[in-house]
């Protein structure tokens, strides 16, 4: 009987202290911390103090904002590691950043690092980058370092969900150093005009999925750096933009490979290309493999299939073939208008052809000058699968 009670004392005792540990989990509204959210008082060092309370604090944790327009000069660093799961939950609200680039002394205006079970919950980011696409000078100088909206470096287990990104002044979202990542229902929104405005750029990451998201820019969709693996992109609309690229590649050395991309289910309307693999001629050696795009609809696409080995945007230009190996590559269900004459490009490298590349079932029309599509093909013998319109190398590679 006396064990009975004790046990019965003892479940009691961890009830009370389940309760009390939910009552005291750290959750922060920003307002408490200062934050105005007029939209004109510097909100910044409130959001900061907030994160910091809340990831000091029992799990799980959250930062709240209530709704209201949060002026955030930077730098929002938000670092870990945190006590446990931590939420970034801005629903209703609207943050922004200060248009003046001079304010920013990092690559990110809010950075997140060395977190692990992240989540970020709704909210609209605005970067206010148009003064910064107009004075953008990355394509003349070949090198450039301006603030990505939402920087995710070294986190790991995170959820980025109904979040927008608005006119970033460089990338929306920059992933980078991350394991096991998912974006859901993301919007991001810039116009056409938007210059580098990549919509999110991941680099050695492994395992993101993006999914249900759209994309609305000035440079790529999405773009994958080098050491990305296992990424999954599902349902995801791009346009205006570049497209959806992995690389550019093998510019700088030891890049680690690419490995796993899947991207399905996704429509590209008037992007300046579709699916594409850059990388750079001479340059440093690499590998980029398993890449399968399927299920795509192209609407008035420029060069909707690409594999490009000779990408040089900025001179000087190196000489000689990429030394980066492609392989394993299918394109396959890939339906719609090019806008272009040339609707699939397999450029590979003449010192490493690509190899085990498919194309199966594709059907692209151009209308123009010139018509019908036509494709072009490099260094590389494509395996055709079922009926591609045009035909895919039909005179074999050059
Ligand atoms: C990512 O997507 C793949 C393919 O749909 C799925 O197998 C995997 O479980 C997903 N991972 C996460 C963390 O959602
Ligand atoms: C694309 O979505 C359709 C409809 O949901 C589905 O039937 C199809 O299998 C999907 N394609 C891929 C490659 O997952
Ligand atoms: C390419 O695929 C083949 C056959 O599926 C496999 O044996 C090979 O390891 C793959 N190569 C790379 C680099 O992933
Ligand atoms: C390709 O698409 C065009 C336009 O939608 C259509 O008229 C044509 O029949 C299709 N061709 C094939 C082979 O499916």
């Amino acid at each position: 009987m006396g064990k009975e009670r004790w046990s019965q004392r003892a479940v009691c005792c961890l009830l009370l202290m389940a309760l009390m540990a939910r009552n005291h989990a750290a959750v922060v509204d920003v307002k408490t911390k200062g934050a105005k959210g007029d939209g004109k008082t510097n909100d910044g060092p409130a959001i900061v103090d907030a994160w910091k309370a809340a990831c000091a604090g029992p799990p799980p944790s959250s930062v709240l904002f209530p709704p209201g327009i949060y002026m955030a000069f930077p730098p929002i660093d938000l670092m870990g590691p945190c006590k446990g799961p931590i939420e970034f939950k801005a629903t209703g609200a609207t943050i922004k950043a200060p248009p003046e680039l001079a304010k920013f002394k990092t690559d990110a205006w809010i950075w997140f690092t060395k977190v692990d079970s992240l989540t970020m919950t709704g909210g609209t980011y605005d970067g206010q980058g148009q003064e910064t696409w107009k004075n953008n000078k990355c394509s003349t100088s070949g090198t450039c370092s301006l603030p990505s909206t939402i920087k995710l470096s070294f986190v790991k287990n995170a959820l980025v969900k109904d979040v927008t990104s608005a006119n970033a002044k460089f990338f929306h979202m920059f992933i980078v150093d991350c394991e096991n990542t998912r974006l859901d229902h993301v919007t991001i929104d810039a116009p056409g005009n938007s210059v580098n405005t990549d919509g999110i750029h991941v680099g050695r990451v492994s395992g993101v999925n993006i999914t249900d998201t759209n994309i609305k820019t000035g440079d790529d969709c999405i773009s994958f750096g080098d050491g990305s693996k296992n990424v999954h992109v599902e349902r995801v609309t791009c346009g205006p933009g570049h497209g959806i690229s992995i690389g550019s590649l093998g510019r700088y050395p030891n890049e680690a490979p690419v490995a796993g991309i899947w991207i399905k289910n996704c429509t590209f309307t008037g992007t300046l290309n579709g699916v594409r693999i850059k990388t750079w001629p001479g340059g440093t050696p690499g590998t980029a493999s398993d890449m399968h795009f399927d299920d795509i609809i192209m609407t008035n696409v420029g060069t909707p299939i690409l594999i490009d080995q000779l990408y040089c945007p900025y001179s000087p230009c190196q000489k000689g073939p990429s030394k980066v190996k492609i392989s394993n590559v299918s394109f396959r269900k890939i339906r719609g208008s090019s806008s272009t004459k040339i609707a699939i490009r397999l450029a590979c490298s003449p010192g490493l052809p690509c190899d085990n590349v498919e194309v199966a079932d594709i059907n692209l029309t151009f209308k123009g000058p010139g018509g019908p599509a036509t494709s072009e093909c490099s260094s590389v013998k494509p395996k055709v699968v079922g009926q591609v319109v045009p035909p895919a190398c039909p005179g074999g590679p050059k």
